[in-house]
């Protein structure tokens, strides 16, 4: 890894063994893009790249010189107004009006590791062998607003982390209307498009179209980053698989409204932007302000999208997520919602906690309903007292008794969220966002708390405090259950209302900083309704989220594989429900729903005490196996092998780091009646080990790495589609794990 400037080029050559990265600074002084891909030689001139033609219609920034047209060559922060007409990274409002800015380089600095983005998520380094970072230094004459581009090189992976840096070094103010954290100048435009979109209970489905002149875009607006879409974008070449290939994956560490877009322009460049989303987005610069935008990830591979994605795993596995959890096995949970919704008592509690321990359950997760006046979802949010009438001996009395039966205790939160009907609302009317004189819209019979103040932060964070503090409580899930509407701080004059949404978050992200400070070993799990904020951000803070609201097997299985493509499975929420499943009705065998979720952080969210004593059995044996192969499936290399979204089979396997065992997940979609022969080719064994393959306690044989890559292993049914022996309603959602494991010859 090395990062290379040649004065006499004017070239910043950025390489590890993986990928090569190349600017230069432009004849007007600002940067421009030349390169991003897999690694070329690096210490040589690549100023042949800047291809300089005159076009008709262009705009030329030196007079009587038709050579440089900032629309005719890529850039590294693109400014509209001055010869670009693209959509641009930056967009400055100056007192006289003008939104033209002109960033040229003044100097740079390079320095081992990586600096922290102050309170911020980002990624880190633990060592400073393990990044290099650039940080360019660029200066807006006119404004004398100073621009620090910041690009951290990974010694390991294809990855470039980037952000951008404001400061007001100038005598006026200016407002910040655009800053993205990244724009990425490619020079061609023959690539798939694959966005992570949906809805409640179907998050981060991939979606592929090619790109085509024009603008294609995903975001947000809801104040979270959102059901709807994610903030990560894939860019493939069309040939590319999931194993070979060239593929580009942009991901930004933001939990906030959002953009990600591509514009192809006529000469069929592609430009990359992603970021806070500009709509909405004004923020105020006096002289000596500054504004730091969040950090977006970039990878390049040529080795298809599994490669892609199981680098993004490492890094946000091992280099965004944080803490005390991060690299541990991740307790087996068992959560009250699907088992109880708002109807229970401590007693009922304890008689699920009583069953679940005995199946194996480590930890004990009170969700909904334990506070305040909070009966139904119509009161309570913001009184984060438990109500006496159900715990009489409060969080901690009720704690204790779960830890006498032998497991953790953990607690549902949703601290950003205030109902009318609640002791926190009557105190403090004018801590909702809301504007004066207009209607209040509310979602779930609920209000969002104005998290762009501190000192609203500071009081939920007491109230926490005051619950954590005892030490009863092991796990916190953090929800977040509306969208923000009338976007309006009572705390900020008129011309700095457009930075409300962000502070929010970085109100949002200081709680949880303080929390994890204060309760360094509780496990935080985040929630926005299920999955409407399971973005990198939150991982920074909260090592696992709740993937989805959609228990159902077969709809989990195409919303883990959507979110395989960027994030570990370590941070997947995922748990085995009642069958018929509440969301879709389904029903599905009990095997399957624990075959799915142990592709996840496992755990269990039905009545155990409706269940018979063979299926309470059947649990038994589930978190057994959980516990013994859980470092494997939850921290080993991720493989994608069939999508649930193609065909009527669906299969994934993680394999140990020192590729001695690998699990392999088959899930039948339907059932095909006289079916094809069928094999299932694996990934990522070593092809000289020799494994023993079983289901459950039947041995498959013994195979060597080779053969179950490049032949495959058979998985074909009996002759007519029949269902494996097992529990369950039969045919259809049938399911198996095959266990491999290296055997001395
Ligand atoms: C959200 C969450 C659920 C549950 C409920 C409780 O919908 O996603 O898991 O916690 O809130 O109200």
């Amino acid at each position: 890894m090395s990062i290379f400037y040649s004065e006499s080029d004017r070239i910043f050559h950025l390489f590890n063994e993986q990928i090569s990265y190349i600017m230069t600074i432009l004849p007007n002084g600002q940067l421009g893009q030349l390169y991003f891909g897999k690694k070329i030689h690096p210490q040589k001139d690549y100023s042949y790249l800047l291809e300089m033609v005159p076009r008709s219609m262009a705009s030329y920034v030196f007079e009587n010189e038709r050579t440089l047209s900032l629309e005719h060559v890529r850039q590294e922060y693109g400014v509209y107004g001055s010869s670009d007409y693209r959509f641009p990274a930056v967009e400055i409002l100056q007192k006289n009006g003008s939104r033209i800015s002109d960033f040229r380089y003044k100097t740079h600095h390079i320095a081992a590791g990586k600096p922290a983005l102050a309170g911020l998520p980002a990624t880190y380094t633990e060592a400073d062998s393990e990044a290099q970072t650039l940080t360019l230094v660029l200066e807006d004459p006119v404004t004398g607003v100073e621009l620090k581009l910041y690009y951290t090189l990974f010694a390991q992976g294809g990855i470039l982390a980037r952000s951008a840096h404001f400061s007001n070094q100038g005598t006026e103010a200016v407002h910040l209307l655009k800053a993205m954290s990244l724009c990425m100048d490619l020079p061609d435009c023959d690539y798939d498009w694959i966005q992570f979109s949906g809805a409640w209970a179907r998050e981060r489905h991939p979606r592929v179209r090619h790109l085509e002149q024009g603008i294609q875009s995903v975001g947000s607006m809801r104040g979270h980053s959102s059901h709807e879409h994610n903030p990560f974008l894939i860019l493939k070449r069309p040939a590319a698989d999931e194993f070979q290939g060239e593929v580009l994956g942009f991901s930004l560490i933001y939990s906030g409204n959002f953009l990600a877009q591509a514009e192809v322009d006529t000469h069929s460049t592609t430009r990359v932007l992603l970021g806070i989303n500009p709509e909405w987005f004004d923020w105020k610069l006096e002289p000596g302000e500054s504004f730091q935008t969040p950090e977006a990830v970039m990878v390049y591979t040529n080795q298809g999208m599994n490669d892609l994605s199981q680098t993004f795993h490492r890094l946000y596995g091992r280099r965004l997520a944080r803490g005390y959890w991060r690299d541990r096995e991740r307790p087996i949970l068992i959560n009250n919602w699907e088992a109880t919704y708002f109807d229970f008592t401590e007693e009922k509690i304890l008689r699920l906690a009583e069953t679940a321990c005995k199946a194996g359950i480590e930890l004990f997760v009170l969700d909904d309903g334990w506070f305040g006046k909070r009966l139904s979802d119509r009161a309570g949010l913001g009184d984060w007292r438990a109500n006496p009438d159900r715990l009489p001996g409060g969080i901690d009395g009720l704690a204790e008794k779960i830890e006498k039966l032998g497991m953790k205790f953990g607690l549902w939160f949703e601290p950003e969220m205030v109902n009318k009907d609640s002791d926190l609302y009557r105190e403090h009317p004018d801590w909702i966002l809301s504007v004066p004189g207009r209607p209040q819209s509310q979602g779930r019979y609920q209000y969002v708390l104005d998290f762009s103040r501190p000192e609203v932060v500071d009081a939920v964070y007491q109230m926490m405090a005051d619950i954590l503090g005892s030490g009863k409580v092991s796990y916190v899930k953090w929800d977040m259950n509306r969208s923000i509407t009338e976007c309006w701080s009572a705390a900020l004059p008129a011309d700095r209302q457009g930075e409300v949404f962000h502070r929010y978050i970085l109100g949002v992200y200081h709680l949880y900083e303080q929390l994890n400070t204060a309760f360094p070993q509780v496990l935080f799990e985040s929630c926005a309704s299920g999955g409407a904020r399971f973005d990198p951000g939150l991982l920074y803070y909260a090592p696992q989220g709740w993937t989805s609201d959609d228990t159902d097997a077969i709809e989990r299985l195409k919303i883990q594989y959507g979110t395989s493509y960027c994030y570990p499975v370590s941070s997947m929420g995922a748990h085995v429900s009642a069958s018929p499943n509440h969301q879709v009705g389904r029903s599905t065998p009990l095997r399957t729903r624990a075959n799915v979720a142990c592709f996840g952080t496992f755990g269990y969210e039905l009545d155990l005490n409706r269940l018979t004593s063979e299926e309470l059995e059947t649990v038994r044996r589930q978190t057994a196996f959980m516990k013994a192969w859980r470092s494997v499936l939850q921290f080993g290399t991720f493989y994608r092998l069939k999508s649930p979204f193609a065909g009527s089979t669906a299969a994934w396997m993680s394999v140990s780091q020192n590729q001695q065992t690998a699990l392999v997940g088959w899930y039948r979609i339907l059932n095909t009646p006289n079916p094809p022969y069928s094999r299932l080719k694996l990934a990522g064994l070593n092809p000289d080990f020799l494994y023993t393959v079983r289901e459950g306690e039947r041995i498959l044989g013994k195979f060597y790495g080779d053969e179950l890559m490049y032949a495959g292993l058979i998985t074909t049914n009996g002759g007519s589609g029949e269902v494996l022996e097992g529990d369950g309603p039969g045919c259809d959602f049938d399911s198996r794990i095959y266990i491999l494991e290296r055997v001395q010859e």
